[in-house]
């Protein structure tokens, strides 16, 4: 959350910050500023509230002058409601030192620094946490810093919590010093100039070599080259990795939102999966798992959260139905307080579209310590987690720009399925049981690419959901976690309250909330045995006349009574083995999502509240 890029020794230093903050705008996007340096070190800054159009509009209106240094920042407001006060970059001194600074995550303990400072004779105008630090960095170099990397190394084991930041001295217009710890930073590496940024996407374009910190590492740019020094102040050399980040810039290629072009995505996702993890001859999956040996496995912990919690749920269902594997699924901010036991042969795994969600990476590294083998499943090969992990699953879904994911869940959920039969092949199920599951994730392109071309009933039924202010999904089985999907979905960027429950817990209290206002989505398919156990789930809600909308394949519909079938909004997706239900019944409640978004008109790509990558706790 937030996102941060600076440049040194470039004098276009203004226009690449912006047009960095502009792709970095999925971190946050409440507010943003940009501060620079002058030829005398003179300090200028620009602030604005809201997208980042409204900064462009500022700096466009109230230009800032010449400079080859620059910081900006988008934000995701954690302290301080968004304002211009609030926005970064925050400025602070004491005595000769003025420091300016652009901060992501959050600092714990900026209350007490508060008071501390107060008490040297700062002056906070802002509700930010993020305001004391230019103050305690300043103290350092007043009393034992002689070097900006010497008094940020100092400030840092004042400060609490995860965070990057990067600041600027006022008046020394030829360097740049950042660190972080948790949140990630990397560093843009070029002849003449160097460049700080929360994601090398800000970058792309720019150069191509990038740095990535280490926990506590503190950086110091100039435009003639990068100093990195370790958490004990030690001199450091980090890989400079080179990246290709030019697919990363296509823009929406004709779709009216990100969203919809990555729905779109998931047909070539899943084949691009199936192509790299499966051999095209005898069907097996060939996930790269490092040192790890599979039949040793007696315990996994699938730590997620949001959409990829329940991406991790689907891989429950499949691991212990094939692998007979014990799996524990749960959210990384309840696993990562409550000091799970780690039982030995234990495997934790990850699962995140970003790689840098905060509690997710807390939780890895908890487990990491506890010295469980570490497995991830990320979009993110360069992202913390990845970096932290003894083997990496590449989701290979591209970049994903909207904030709601979607084709990032169908290839979590595909390469789950794989690890799934992975898994059961070491521990003995038959090469024909798998290649047959294998067969049939085969076919989930060409499912996916004819759900996409008729819409028409999501479409209709989508303009009804906007009159809704609360809803309900239902799936059992492996369709249980699609209904939470569906549920999440339609909250985050259609703003109507839903809730999601496995069928079968409807009638332990849930069913009080339905009436005739209460639209109902129902998940079955008629491949999974449970069938007839959800209809009657159904046919509860109708009896207390609930709006009852049933998913169901074409099999299932035919299934029904005419009155059933009368009664309800029945909508089809095609029959498929139960094994690849999951992925199939995700893409109508996708597409129910956005549509009902752009029919009330909201903002489906940047909804309000939220950000895409999630790096506070
Ligand atoms: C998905 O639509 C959400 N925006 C959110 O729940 C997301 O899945 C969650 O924050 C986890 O992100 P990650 O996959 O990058 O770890």
């Amino acid at each position: 959350m937030c996102g941060i890029v600076g440049v040194v020794g470039n004098p276009e230093a203004q226009q690449i910050v912006l047009t960095g903050l502009q792709r970095l705008e999925y971190r946050g996007y409440d507010s943003a500023g940009i501060a620079s340096l002058g030829a005398e070190g003179q300090l200028t800054t620009r602030k604005a509230v809201g997208k980042l159009q409204a900064l462009l509009d500022e700096v466009a209106t109230n230009p800032m002058g010449p400079s080859t240094i620059a910081l900006g920042h988008t934000r995701w407001a954690t302290h301080g409601a968004p304002s211009t006060t609030n926005a970064h970059p925050h400025t602070g001194g004491l005595g000769p030192n003025t420091l300016t600074v652009v901060h992501n995550g959050i600092i714990e303990n900026y209350q007490e620094l508060k008071s501390e400072m107060a008490s040297l004779g700062a002056k906070f105008l802002s509700e930010t946490d993020t305001e004391t630090i230019p103050y305690v960095i300043a103290a350092s170099l007043a009393h034992s810093a002689d070097t900006m990397a010497q008094a940020v190394h100092a400030a840092s084991k004042k400060f609490r919590g995860s965070f990057a930041f990067v600041v600027m001295k006022n008046g020394e217009n030829n360097q740049l010093t950042g660190t972080r710890r948790g949140a990630p930073l990397c560093i843009g590496v070029a002849e003449n100039a160097n460049y700080f940024a929360s994601d090398p996407l800000a970058l792309a374009g720019i150069t191509s070599k990038f740095i990535f910190l280490e926990d506590d590492d503190i950086a110091t740019i100039s435009p003639q080259g990068v100093e990195v020094r370790d958490a004990t102040g030690k001199p450091v050399e980090r890989p400079v990795k080179t990246l290709d980040l030019s697919t990363d810039l296509a823009g929406k290629q004709g779709y009216k939102h990100f969203m919809l072009k990555e729905i779109h995505e998931q047909p070539a996702v899943v084949s691009s999966i199936l192509q790299a993890y499966t051999t095209a001859d005898t069907l097996l999956p060939t996930l790269p798992m490092g040192s790890l040996n599979l039949a040793g496995v007696t315990y996994i912990n699938i730590i997620a959260c949001g959409t990829a919690s329940y991406a991790a749920m689907v891989g429950k269902y499949l691991i212990e139905q094939y692998a007979r594997v014990p799996v524990n699924v749960e959210v990384a901010s309840e696993f990562r307080y409550r000091n799970p036991p780690y039982p030995p042969g234990g495997l934790f795994i990850a699962v995140s579209q970003s790689g840098e969600t905060a509690d997710t990476l807390a939780a890895l590294e908890h487990a990491k310590a506890a010295g469980q083998h570490i497995l991830v499943f990320t979009n993110v090969t360069t992202s913390s987690m990845a970096r932290a992990a003894h083997a990496v699953i590449d989701l290979m879904a591209g970049r994903e720009i909207a904030v709601a994911s979607t084709k990032a869940f169908t290839a979590m959920m595909t390469t789950l399925s794989l690890f799934a039969l992975q898994l059961a092949a070491a521990r003995g199920l038959s090469a024909k049981e798998i290649s047959t599951h294998i067969t049939a994730l085969r076919t989930l392109p060409n499912h996916i690419t004819n759900q996409l071309t008729n819409t028409k009933p999501l479409e209709d039924l989508a303009n009804h959901l906007t009159a809704a202010s609360s809803m309900l999904y239902l799936g059992r089985g492996s369709l249980a976690p699609i209904a939470f999907e569906g549920a999440l979905k339609i909250k985050e960027i259609a703003y109507i309250h839903a809730e999601a429950y496995a069928s079968g817990e409807m009638k332990n209290g849930p069913i009080a909330l339905v009436d005739k206002n209460l639209p109902v989505v129902n998940l079955a398919t008629s491949t999974d045995g449970l069938f007839e156990k959800t209809v009657s789930n159904l046919k509860e809600v109708e009896a207390r006349q609930g709006q009852v909308i049933l998913i169901t394949d074409t099999e299932g519909a035919t299934k029904l009574d005419t009155h059933t079938r009368d009664k309800l909004t029945l909508l089809t997706v095609p029959t498929v083995p139960a094994f690849i239900s999951p992925m199939v019944f995700t893409i109508p409640l996708q597409i129910l999502a956005y549509l009902t978004a752009t029919a009330k008109g909201t903002d489906v790509d940047q909804p309000r509240n939220l950000a895409k990558s999630v790096t506070v706790e």
